[in-house]
C-alpha cells in the first residue's frame, strides 16, 4: 500500500464491521510509522493472531502489535478502564507499549455513567448496542457537555462537570425506570486515579500526524465498525454513533481530507452483522449456522453470535462510493472452501422494481429482496495459497466477480487467521 506517492492510508470496514480490519491493519502496520484510530471506542473488537498468540483489542490501535507508534484520535471516545486494562495486558504479553501509545487531548472520555445510560436505553430502543456507553458519550460530545482527555489537567473543573453529569444521569435513569444509579464517589475517585496516568500520554494528535506527514512517514488511519454502521450513511437507526467512513478519518484525526492518499475497504467474502437491523442477504438458519461455525463468527466484544449471509454487492458498491475506496481487501475467503455453490447478492428488488443502491429508509431496506447469482465453489483448502496465480480457478472467478460487482480493485485476499495467510495482489 505505502509507496512514494502513498503516505497516508485509511483502512475502513465496508460492511457491518468485523470484516477483519484488525488483521489487515496488522499486516500493513509492519511498514507504518504511525497508526491512528479515528472513531468509535471500546465497542470495537479487533482480533489479531501472531506467533505470540491471539490478541483482542478494543481501544488500542491494532498497530501496537507491530511496534508502530499508535495514536488515539480526537474522534474516538476513550474508555479509560478498557484502555489501561488493555495496555497492562499487552505489556504482560511482552508487547512494548512505553512511548508507543498517545491519546488526543481532544478525545472524549467514556465514564461508567455512560454505560449505565447505554444499557438502560437499550432495554427500550433495542438497537443491539455493545453496552459500552458509545452512544451516550457521543451525545455528551455533541451536546457540548462532554469531558475530554485534556480536561483532566484541571481536576477541580473536571470533578464538577462529572458530578453534574452523574446527577442528571441518575434523574434520567429514574425516568427510564432503571434501578441502576451512577455513583458520584466512584467517578470522583476514578478521575483522581486517571489524571496522573492519562495526562502524560495526551498530545495534540492532529499536529503529531501533520508533522509525521511533513517528514514523509507512512501513516495508517485505522477505522472501527463498518460503512453500514456509519451514523449518516448506515442503516439508521441501527448504526453506531460515529462516522465510520473515510471522511470521518480526516475529522477524527485532525488532518485535512487532501492528506489522505488511499482508502482500503475491508470486506468479508460473505456478510455478517451483529446487533439488530436489516441484513438483506441473511442466510436461512442452517446455512447461517454453517458459516458461523466455519468462520468463528462470534462478537469479539460481546460474544454474541453474528448473523451470517452471502456477499452483498449492493452494500459493497455503496461502501466504495461513500468511502471513495481505492482498493479492497477481501478476507475470510477460506471460510467458503467447502461450499459447492456460493450465492452472491447482485441487486435488490423492492415493490417489483430493481434497486441497485442502498435505500435511506430502514423500513424500505427491510423489505428489499436480494437478487442472487450462484457461483461454483472451489471445494479445496485455500489455507496455503500465497499467490493469486495459485488459487483454484473457481476461487479466482469468485474474486473476479466480486471485484466487477463492487467496482474497486482487490488488493489483498486473506485466506486464514494468521499474519502470513494473505495474498498481496500486485
Ligand atoms: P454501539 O456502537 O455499541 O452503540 O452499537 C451500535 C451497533 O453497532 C450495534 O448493532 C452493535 O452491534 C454494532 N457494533 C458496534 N461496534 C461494533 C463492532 O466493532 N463490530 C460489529 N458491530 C459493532
Ligand atoms: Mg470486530
Amino acid at each position: 500500500m505505502f509507496g512514494p506517492k502513498t503516505h497516508c492510508v485509511v483502512v475502513v470496514g465496508a460492511q457491518w464491521g468485523d470484516e477483519g480490519k484488525g488483521k489487515v491493519v496488522d499486516v500493513l502496520a509492519e511498514r507504518a510509522d504511525l497508526v491512528v484510530r479515528y472513531q468509535g471506542g471500546a465497542n470495537a473488537g479487533h482480533t489479531v493472531h501472531t506467533a505470540a498468540g491471539e490478541f483482542v483489542l478494543h481501544q488500542i490501535p491494532s498497530g501496537i502489535l507491530q511496534g508502530a507508534v499508535c495514536l488515539v484520535g480526537n474522534g474516538v471516545v476513550l474508555d479509560p478502564e478498557t484502555f489501561f486494562t488493555e495496555l497492562d495486558a499487552l505489556a504482560a504479553q511482552g508487547i512494548k507499549t512505553d512511548h508507543k501509545i498517545f491519546v488526543s487531548d481532544r478525545a472524549h472520555l467514556t465514564l461508567p455513567f455512560h454505560k449505565l445510560l447505554d444499557r438502560a436505553r437499550e432495554k427500550r430502543e433495542r438497537i443491539g448496542t455493545t453496552g459500552r456507553g458509545i452512544g451516550p458519550t457521543y451525545e455528551d460530545k455533541y451536546g457540548r457537555r462532554g469531558l475530554r482527555v485534556g480536561d483532566l489537567g484541571n481536576l477541580a473543573r473536571a470533578r464538577e462537570l462529572v458530578a453534574a453529569r452523574v446527577a442528571s444521569t441518575n434523574e434520567i435513569l429514574a425516568l427510564l425506570g432503571s434501578p441502576d444509579r451512577a455513583d458520584a464517589g466512584e467517578h470522583r475517585a476514578m478521575l483522581d486515579r486517571l489524571a496522573p496516568r492519562l495526562l502524560p500520554l495526551a498530545v495534540d494528535a492532529g499536529r503529531v500526524v501533520y508533522e509525521a506527514l511533513e517528514r514523509g512517514e507512512a501513516i495508517l488511519l485505522e477505522g472501527a465498525q463498518g460503512a453500514l454502521l456509519d451514523v449518516d450513511h448506515g442503516t439508521y437507526p441501527y448504526v453506531t454513533s460515529s462516522n465510520t467512513t473515510a471522511g470521518g478519518a480526516a475529522v477524527g484525526v485532525g488532518i485535512g481530507p487532501t492528506a489522505i492518499d488511499a482508502v482500503l475497504g475491508v470486506v468479508k467474502a460473505y456478510t455478517t452483522r451483529v446487533g439488530n437491523g436489516p441484513l438483506p442477504t441473511e442466510a436461512e438458519p442452517a446455512v447461517a449456522t454453517r458459516i458461523r461455525d466455519l468462520g468463528g463468527e462470534f462478537g469479539a466484544t460481546t460474544g454474541r453470535p453474528r448473523r451470517c449471509g452471502w456477499f452483498d454487492a449492493v452494500v459493497v458498491r455503496y461502501a466504495v462510493r461513500v468511502n471513495g475506496l481505492t482498493g479492497l481487501a477481501v478476507t475470510k475467503l477460506d471460510v467458503l472452501d467447502t461450499f459447492a455453490e456460493i450465492p452472491v447478492g447482485v441487486g435488490y428488488r423492492l415493490d417489483g422494481e430493481q434497486v441497485d443502491s442502498m435505500p435511506a429508509d430502514v423500513e424500505r431496506i427491510d423489505r428489499v429482496e436480494p437478487i442472487y447469482e450462484t457461483l461454483p465453489g472451489w471445494q479445496k483448502s485455500l489455507a496455503d495459497v500465497r499467490r493469486l496465480a495459485d488459487l483454484p480457478p473457481a476461487a479466482r472467478a469468485y474474486l473476479d466477480r466480486l471485484q466487477d460487482l463492487a467496482r474497486a480493485p482487490i488488493r489483498y485476499v486473506s485466506v486464514g487467521t494468521h499474519r502470513d495467510q494473505i495474498i498481496e495482489v500486485s
